[in-house]
């Protein structure tokens, strides 16, 4: 049976890297990589991995599994980053050679604030240096891998989301604008998607179906949610009112019409819900 299962190797095992593991079964040979700690009841194996040191490169299996790289940029210098990117890329060419399938994470930050509807294939000039950063480590992995890219917006699931944020009195995210989410687990479901589908899509925005700045999420929340009451709503700062709101929005058609991948929670509504 397993036979038929893909071999992955998760590089980077933080909120969606456990996931993803833990919800999806893989070929048995599968792994995943560990910082600081190793992530207490996974089946599968793990590795002590710190992008930021050549030495540790050695520790990743020689296997022919598709990585999916969950690592935020590491240098904040684009130039910086550009470089370490190639030596990594050129290291895994000589050294891992049968790991040529690779599924970034990278971030909906690519795109500017610029208020229209953006699609994967728009030319992209991000006005953040971490949309920037983002952009050119999608660029160069390209020169190393045969990527797949997905963008997501804000990820939130179990343990991280704004119910515990306003349980705990920390504030809203100072964000403006519609913020686009992704559940985690839906998340999960989508890079198992393209596991199975190296034919599809090169890059595949990850968002839900209703994008809100995070303040409606809240008002929303705290009349809803049974943990929560209107009296742990902060007050929402002037820059944030509904008029500020600039309407950038992020296209989700080839995820749900050329993928017809299924969201198992559309909104925040179903993904908040208390169970
Ligand atoms: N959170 C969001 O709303 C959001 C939105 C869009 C995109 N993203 C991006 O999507 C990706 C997956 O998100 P996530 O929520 O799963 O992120 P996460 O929980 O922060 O996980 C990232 C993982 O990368 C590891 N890591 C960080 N720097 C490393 C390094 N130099 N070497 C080796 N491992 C390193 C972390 O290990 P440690 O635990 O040891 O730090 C952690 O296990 C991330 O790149 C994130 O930035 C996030």
């Amino acid at each position: 049976m397993s036979e038929n299962l893909p071999k992955i190797g998760v590089l980077g095992l933080g909120f969606l890297g456990k996931t993803l593991l833990r919800e999806h079964a893989f070929s048995p040979d599968s792994w995943g990589t560990w910082r600081e700690s190793r992530v207490a009841g996974l089946a599968l194996a793990q590795h002590c991995f710190d992008w930021d040191n050549p030495e540790s490169f050695h520790q990743l299996p020689n296997d022919n599994a598709v990585l999916v790289l969950t690592i935020p940029p590491v240098e904040k210098n684009l130039e910086d980053e550009a470089l370490r990117l190639q030596a990594w890329g050129a290291w895994m060419q000589q050294n891992r050679p049968q790991q040529q399938r690779l599924i970034y994470i990278s971030t909906t930050g690519v795109y500017s604030w610029q208020e229209r509807l953006w699609n994967e294939d728009m030319p992209l000039s991000p006005d953040a240096p971490s949309g920037q950063l983002r952009l050119k480590t999608e660029q160069v992995l390209c020169e190393f891998f045969k990527v797949q890219v997905l963008r997501p917006g804000g990820i939130y699931g179990p343990g991280r989301n704004l119910v515990e944020r306003l349980k705990v009195g920390k504030g809203i995210p100072a964000t403006p604008g519609l913020t686009h989410r992704i559940h985690v687990c839906d998340l999960a479901g989508i890079v198992v998607w393209l596991v199975q589908h190296p034919e599809g899509p090169g890059c595949v925005n990850a968002v839900d179906q209703e994008a809100r700045p995070s303040w409606e999420v809240a008002e929303w929340l705290v009349q809803h949610h049974p943990k929560l009451t209107p009296e742990m709503l902060p007050e929402r700062p002037e820059s944030l009112s509904p008029g500020n709101v600039p309407k950038r929005r992020i296209d989700n058609q080839r995820l749900l019409r050329e993928m017809r991948y299924e969201l198992r929670f559309p909104t925040f509504r179903e993904g908040l819900r208390p169970h």
